[in-house]
């Protein structure tokens, strides 16, 4: 029997009574769908799955992205299964990735707020992610509550991004860190996508920000102002009280909401093994009528 312990206040919650490597009832989804609309963010201690097993649990959300076609990752670099996000440093013969291997520097990305597949025209719905291997110091996730963030704002703010739409581009966040020798074919798997910067939960009803790193443009602004405006939005939507910093045990998995929530890795050691394994489960639509940008 699941049961789900709120903790940091009711943003994450802890479920207890799930046996993820074996399949779930019906009734166990359900339990499962409504805690992270409660929630946005639930712990699953212990809970040592196999990539079959985690593909199978994660499929009974929806259907999955593959991570084919964004990125920088060739065929035959793939270490796992297509429907997997390799969010581990290490490659196909599982050693680890230099310093300055690109595949390194480019997912250095996950160090800034970000909310999973924002730059698709149909943004991630869940993510599902595996600690098989997990770092002693550091390593952390950082996981952020827009709704509280969205429900901090006073009216007037409320009222000005009400109706605001973004652009969203894995170029964009990977400028940020100087990351910039993308190829022209690479680029041309970025191009930016429109998103709404405030969201209706579909379950709760609750709004939220929409923000990500990936955002570059505000439609209709000029660019700098657009830049400053959402680096002040994401520094007031990422203070302290509303971000809960999951600390990895080996074998924990934490399943999020992208709707309404953003993360970010924490730094560790950059010769210290770190194996994680995400699913996604994509969403349902596009946040705005004309996606493309
Ligand atoms: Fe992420």
């Amino acid at each position: 029997m699941i049961s789900v312990r709120p903790f940091h206040d009711l943003f994450v919650g802890e479920v207890s009574g799930a046996d993820l490597t074996r399949p779930q009832t019906e009734a166990e989804i359900a339990a499962i769908e409504a805690a992270i609309a409660e929630h946005a963010v639930l712990v699953f201690r212990d809970q040592r799955v196999t990539d079959e097993q985690q593909l199978a649990f994660s499929e009974r959300f929806g259907p999955l992205e593959h991570t084919g076609g964004t990125g920088i990752s060739k065929p035959g670099e793939q270490r796992l299964h297509p429907a997997f996000a390799d969010v581990s440093n290490l490659d196909v013969d599982g050693a680890v990735l230099a310093r300055d291997n690109r595949r390194r520097l480019y997912s250095l990305g996950n160090m800034l707020w970000h909310s999973d597949s924002s730059f698709k025209a149909v943004p991630a719905k869940y993510s599902l992610l595996s600690g098989r291997v997990v770092v002693e110091k550091g390593g952390e996730t950082e996981f952020a509550d827009m709704r509280a963030a969205y429900d901090a704002l006073d009216e007037a703010a409320k009222a000005e991004i009400e109706d605001l739409i973004c652009e969203h581009s894995l170029i964009y966040s990977r400028e940020v860190l100087g990351f910039g020798d993308l190829t022209d074919a690479e680029r041309a798997t970025m191009r930016p996508v429109r998103q709404t910067l405030v969201r209706t939960h579909l379950v709760s009803g609750r709004k939220s920000v929409y923000l990500a790193s990936h955002i570059g443009r505000i439609v209709g602004w000029p660019v700098p102002e657009a830049r400053a405006f959402i680096r002040d939005l994401t520094e007031k939507a990422t203070r302290p009280e509303f971000v809960y910093r999951h600390v990895w045990r080996p074998f924990d998995l934490v399943m999020w909401d992208n709707r309404c929530t953003m993360h970010r890795a924490r730094r560790f050691k950059s010769d210290a093994v770190r194996d994680m394994r995400r699913t996604t489960v994509a969403g349902d639509a596009p946040t705005v009528a004309l996606a493309a940008a």
